[in-house]
């Protein structure tokens, strides 16, 4: 592998990777193969001064070892580093080498959606006052490039909402839950081989991971600050092979989605909300037939109107194409002058409580088969202003199946309504509740 800098270029930027896993080795490697193209499209070379790693004694095929050293700080301090990339993953410590870097007056480049959803206050703040640039492109939906997206092309627009699949581990496992009839454990295993999860696949199947990236997205689209702590996030868990079964029998797929959204509270104010959790898709919606590991965004804007974006969300070639394309942005500033569209958050809008979201429920009870049983649940219904859409009732044992979807209301009353339910004489059991996204209705 050459790790040399071009000879088409007068100026040559130096670069510290920080991490070599999945990501950083082909961020290494196709630096390395593409060192002349990218010499011409930043008007410089770039080259590569060193690569942080845990342990540099081990040999890696196609790297010098002589770039290797386990001394982060150092490599990050070295005059002639003048972009960071990390690739590290984590927060605390990667937090503290991308501070350090971009207080030496370092641009950082990197893919850490869990580091910049939890502390972006804090790294813009350290990026503005040393004038260079934070890229975090790969950090959402790795080769889509939804992060320029929001921060450069609809800059001048006004977002209503950005909605989708942000997480291809879960959208691989449920994908294949529903097309083989595949169990939860096994399809995980398959998407960890893969290296789509994360190195702790609970951030991905808890839905930890889709949350990071709506707290980014959510900040970008609606210029208001919007933590990682703020967004609701349930994961695919408990998400069961019945439930798919079921959804499917409906017309439905089930998808993890996230889901951020300005909307009108109670009180009349406007506030934004960003949510993950798993929802019902209605099958002829373009989200039900995103498979595999596939991402897929839409978003809402008052001008540009829907859009939607769709490609590859995890994996090691598309993560490193986006963190690519930002070293790219990055050595172009440092050669030609400028900085990246920094951290806009001047509309600052309060987060809603998630009990103030409109959403939608899907519930599948067991009740008893006897006179009187659907007025009684109505009344349960009615009390909590909820409208029933549709009902079905299917004969289950001794028992009835009943199946109720509902029309739009408050997150707050669906689950006060859920509660009563669980609490009443006739319904045996509530066997699943589902939110049900994106049906016209
Ligand atoms: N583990 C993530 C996913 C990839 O499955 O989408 C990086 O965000």
């Amino acid at each position: 592998m050459s790790q040399t800098p071009s000879t088409t270029a007068n100026r040559t930027v130096g670069i510290a990777i920080l991490g070599l896993g999945t990501v950083g080795s082909e961020v290494l490697r196709l630096i390395g193969v593409q060192a002349d193209a990218l010499a011409h499209r930043i008007g410089g070379g770039i080259e590569i001064k060193g690569v942080a790693v845990s342990d540099a004694s081990r040999p890696r095929e196609g790297v010098d070892p002589a770039l290797l050293t386990e001394d982060a700080m150092s490599l990050i301090n070295r005059d002639d580093v003048e972009i960071v990339v990390e690739v590290i993953g984590g927060i605390d410590y990667p937090r503290e080498l991308v501070l350090a870097a971009l207080r030496a007056g370092k641009s950082v480049v990197t893919a850490n959606k869990a580091l910049v959803a939890a502390h972006a206050d804090e790294l813009s703040a350290a990026a503005d006052e040393a004038g260079v640039d934070l890229y975090f492109e790969a950090a959402v939906a790795a080769a889509i490039p939804v992060v320029g997206m929001l921060r450069r092309s609809l800059a001048g627009d006004q977002i209503q909402s950005i909605a989708g699949i942000v997480n291809g581990t879960t959208n691989y496992i449920l994908d294949a839950m529903d097309t083989t009839g595949a169990d939860y454990e096994e399809m995980l295993a398959e998407a960890m081989e893969l290296g789509y999860a994360e190195a702790d696949p609970t951030a991905d199947v808890e839905g930890h991971d889709a949350a990071s990236k709506a707290a980014i997205l959510a900040s970008l689209g609606f210029h208001t600050r919007v933590k990682y702590d703020d967004v609701y996030c349930e994961g695919i868990s408990k998400i069961t092979a019945d439930d798919i079964k079921a959804a499917r029998t409906a017309g439905y797929a089930i998808k993890l989605l996230a889901i951020c959204e300005k909307l009108q509270g109670e009180d009349g104010r406007d506030y934004v909300s960003a949510r993950v959790h798993p929802a019902l898709v209605p099958r002829e919606h373009p989200l039900a037939s995103v498979s595999k590991s596939y991402n897929a965004i839409f978003v809402e804007a008052e001008a540009a109107g829907s859009l939607m974006f769709y490609g590859n969300g995890a994996g090691g070639a598309p993560t490193a194409s986006a963190v690519l394309g930002d070293i790219v942005g990055a050595a172009r500033n440092k050669v030609h002058g400028g900085r990246a569209p920094g951290d806009s958050t001047y509309a600052n809008l309060p987060v809603a409580d998630f009990g103030q979201v409109l959403t939608r429920y899907h519930i599948d009870m067991q009740v008893c088969d006897r006179t009187g049983v659907l007025a009684d649940l109505a009344k349960i219904f009615a009390e909590n202003n909820i409208s029933m859409r549709a009902v079905r009732q299917e004969k289950s044992g001794d028992n009835a199946r009943l199946i109720v979807v509902t029309h739009t209301a408050r997150e707050k009353n669906l689950a006060a309504t859920v509660e009563q339910l669980r609490k009443c004489d006739a319904v045996k059991k509530v066997t699943s509740v589902i939110r049900l996204e994106n049906e016209d209705v």
